[in-house]
């Protein structure tokens, strides 16, 4: 069963693979998207090491001047999806969006050269991509963190990843919705409405890129001018784990700078966290850092938060969380406790296989091994069950929104292979 499903898992890396970079999965989204690549290159890892630094690589030469890195790279034209180039209107060589992503390259790029059975190769490839990945770093606590708290903002919700969770209700309230230019979906001729954001929704993610490209997307001004500006503690956490693990890897490969400056990332990053912690939520939530509220929406976020090195004693308390959400299948990017749940509506209630593998990473390392060894099992269960989906509900273990997806495949593998 096991070698089936590994056989599978490939299969569909192989199926999505264009060359140089992979799509999640085609169709719906027929692009190279950010931390998708990223962590698809853990799945590659396991059958073509050469292939997993190519897909690291092509998304890192398309790296902005600045330093940030695109959440989508627009390889070639493809009218399936919206919001494509020219609603973008970035003017890069290769069109890209003009927003970024969670920062996972740097934890994806340590993990691939602890596993390198090329040393040699791995250590070249390290070296090139190492100023690069340290330059997304710099570029993300200068533009988003502008007064030195320690922890970065997002700006648009597709930077999170998670595009339409709960936590953005109520900072996208300020969002207009008025004077965006009218606009086709092509999510919904893909996957089911009801399984996806909302028109309300939408207009707001739209009226966010007009104004951004209104700035002609000059990303030291971008923070400031914009009226969504929200401190996730998922993201800070992806990003502090990438700056402790680039430091690891700068000193490995001998860069002592480098290390030095990720590793003062990741302390002051880990010691602000402390301020997004909520006891009665037994998680940490996300901060508008537009009124400096904590908003109370207990999604997976701050869970996720358990991906950086949280004391043990906060993922003790996550971990006693993720088992009060009660659900079959963990974990729920939304607690079904809460009245905003939705089980079927995208990352307002059901499950997503690379969320669980950083969260269960994370708890392992922290000693909590009992509810990562549960999330793992779950995850299995979850492809056993539906296949390769986008997300499943985490009630019935519904399969929903897109098929053969290639972050889940690679999650598959990476699951497998820590089972083994
Ligand atoms: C959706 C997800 C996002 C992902 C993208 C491509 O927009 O919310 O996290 O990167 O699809 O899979």
């Amino acid at each position: 069963m096991t070698d089936a499903l590994r056989t599978a898992a490939i299969d569909i890396l192989k199926i999505n693979d264009r060359g140089q970079y992979t799509v999640p999965t085609k169709g719906l989204y027929p692009f190279q998207w950010n931390w998708d690549s990223c962590l698809t290159a853990l799945g590659q890892c396991h059958f073509d090491e050469a292939r997993a630094w190519t897909e690291i690589e092509t998304l890192f030469g398309h790296q902005w001047p600045c330093g940030m890195v695109p959440h989508i790279i627009f390889h070639q034209m493809d009218d399936g999806y919206f919001p494509g180039p020219l609603v973008w209107g970035t003017n890069r060589p290769v069109p890209t969006s003009g927003i970024t992503q969670p920062a996972v390259a740097g934890f994806a790029l340590k993990r691939l050269f602890d596993r390198a059975q090329d040393q040699a190769a791995a250590t070249a490839r390290v070296r090139a991509l190492l100023p690069k990945v340290a330059a997304w770093h710099r570029w993300f606590y200068a533009t988003r963190d502008p007064q030195g708290e320690g922890l970065v903002a997002i700006l648009h919700p597709w930077e999170a990843g998670r595009d339409n969770s709960v936590d953005w209700d109520d900072p996208f309230a300020r969002v207009p919705t008025e004077g965006i230019a009218p606009y086709t979906r092509r999510d919904t001729l893909h996957a089911d409405p009801s399984h996806r954001p909302t028109k309300e929704q939408y207009d707001r993610y739209l009226w966010l890129v007009e104004h951004f490209r209104s700035l002609d997307w000059d990303t030291s001004k971008m923070h400031d001018a914009s009226p969504f500006q929200v401190v996730d503690p998922g993201f800070n956490a992806i990003l502090i784990r990438s700056c402790a693990d680039l430091a690891d890897l700068a000193a490995q490969v001998g860069d002592d700078a480098l290390a030095d400056e990720n590793r003062r990332y990741a302390a002051r990053g880990l010691a602000a966290m402390e301020s997004l912690w909520s006891d009665g939520h037994g998680q940490y939530l996300c901060r508008d850092r537009i009124t400096g509220q904590l908003i109370d929406s207990p999604s997976v976020g701050g869970i996720l938060a358990a991906f950086c090195a949280i004391p043990p004693e906060r993922a003790a308390r996550i971990a006693a969380t993720i088992d009060g959400h009660g659900t079959r299948y963990t974990v729920a990017s939304h607690p079904p406790q809460d009245a905003r749940f939705d089980a079927k509506r995208y990352w307002r209630g059901p499950v997503w296989l690379v969320v669980n593998y950083m969260i269960a990473d994370g708890l392992a390392r922290a000693g909590q091994g009992r509810t990562a060894a549960r999330i793992s099992a779950d995850s299995l269960e979850l492809i056993h069950k539906g296949g390769f989906a986008e997300y499943y509900d985490p009630m019935t273990g519904e399969a929903l929104g897109g098929g053969q997806f290639t972050w889940t495949a690679a999650m598959v593998l990476e699951f497998l292979a820590h089972d083994s």
